[in-house]
């Protein structure tokens, strides 16, 4: 066919970052949360292989709509939002994950300029070479540099260079798991590695009722349940934890005032616990929550707001047939 395929191994090249030393570590990171008042874990660390993949299965609940609004967002403009840089573009991901939607733009993008350049990054190394490997397969017309660390460290690091301009990628309400103003500052971070007319596609949920946003982080098979609590099963495997799953329960709370949603572990009874890492041992009262994870939500104020605390302009903003869900453009100006 006078096509030369570039052999797989060569279009796929794994980044291992040093954990830098003003990070820290799980073990650290488990210690201070749990010896503090209120109780609470980094909701990063629910991704190792099996919180990853009690993640997927996640997205696959009939209540946690957020998947598959976003889904239906990017199947209807995806073109759109691909041609609004001028190719040709390349794609950086924060938080690829499995990758499963980022294949809709992909797919957009080789069909405007034929090759591509994605940089996936992702705090699971499992998760981020199954995603590789998998669109490696897929496209011939792919290269991929895939970073397995925190989204600062790469974007502190002097490995991650671009050749054209960027499109990035913050897909899937990832931005929630951030307060408003780490969520600015993280943005900001990102923002300053782009180049004037640079691109952001921020994928953000929204505001709406109690009733849908509970079920949607506390569903009746008690998937999100296991999310949740695999949180303590990694500190067990890892840390050398004693905790019995069993003596947790998963609850997830609107706060209203605050616009997110609270996901904790409760105490069922009176719990002690040693982690042979951290040589610490963590008495938790019945009913004492770990704060595990906030999840929050924008009206189009508030996403025109963040853009902007991010030295960001918001260009355009799309959503699902049933409003739900927003992907909004931000531009580097
Ligand atoms: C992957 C962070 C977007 O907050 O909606 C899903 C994680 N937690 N169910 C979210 C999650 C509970 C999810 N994010």
């Amino acid at each position: 066919m006078g096509f030369v395929q570039t052999g797989r191994a060569e279009r796929l090249r794994i980044v291992e970052l040093p954990h830098p030393a003003d990070v820290p570590t799980f073990a650290q990171d488990v210690e201070r949360g749990l010896l503090a008042t209120p109780k609470t874990l980094p909701s990063k660390y629910f991704y190792d292989a099996l919180g990853s993949t009690l993640f997927d299965a996640i997205t696959l609940l009939p209540e946690y709509y957020l998947t598959r609004a976003e889904t239906e967002i990017l199947r209807e403009w995806g073109w759109e939002m691909v041609r609004a840089l001028d190719a040709p573009i390349e794609l950086l991901e924060l938080g690829s994950g499995s990758a499963a939607k980022t294949r809709i733009l992909i797919e957009e993008a080789l069909r405007v300029q034929g090759r591509l350049h994605y940089s996936p990054i992702d705090i699971s190394p499992q998760a981020l070479r199954a995603s590789a490997d998998a669109l490696i397969a897929a496209y011939d017309g792919i290269a991929i540099t895939a970073y397995a660390a925190d989204y600062f460290t790469v974007l502190a690091s002097d490995t991650l260079t671009f050749t054209r301009a960027v499109l990035a990628l913050f897909l899937g309400s990832n931005i929630g798991n951030y307060d408003p103003a780490d969520a600015a500052a993280l943005l900001g971070a990102l923002g300053r590695r782009l180049r004037s007319g640079d691109g952001l596609l921020l994928g953000v949920d929204l505001k709406k009722d109690r009733r849908t946003l509970e079920l949607a982080y506390d569903d009746p098979a008690g998937v999100t349940a296991a999310f949740d609590k695999n949180v303590l099963g990694r500190i067990n495997r890892e840390l050398g934890g004693t905790f019995d799953l069993a003596d947790f329960r998963h609850v997830a709370v609107y706060d209203e005032q605050c616009g997110r949603v609270d996901s904790f572990l409760e105490a069922q009874r009176n719990v002690t616990v040693e982690i042979a890492a951290t040589q610490s041992r963590i008495v938790f009262a019945s009913g004492e929550r770990i704060h595990t994870e906030s999840s929050y939500k924008y009206d189009p104020a508030g996403i025109e707001r963040l853009a902007r605390e991010a030295g960001f302009k918001l260009r355009r903003s799309w959503f699902d047939g049933a409003q739900r869900f927003s992907v909004n453009l931000l531009v580097k100006p």
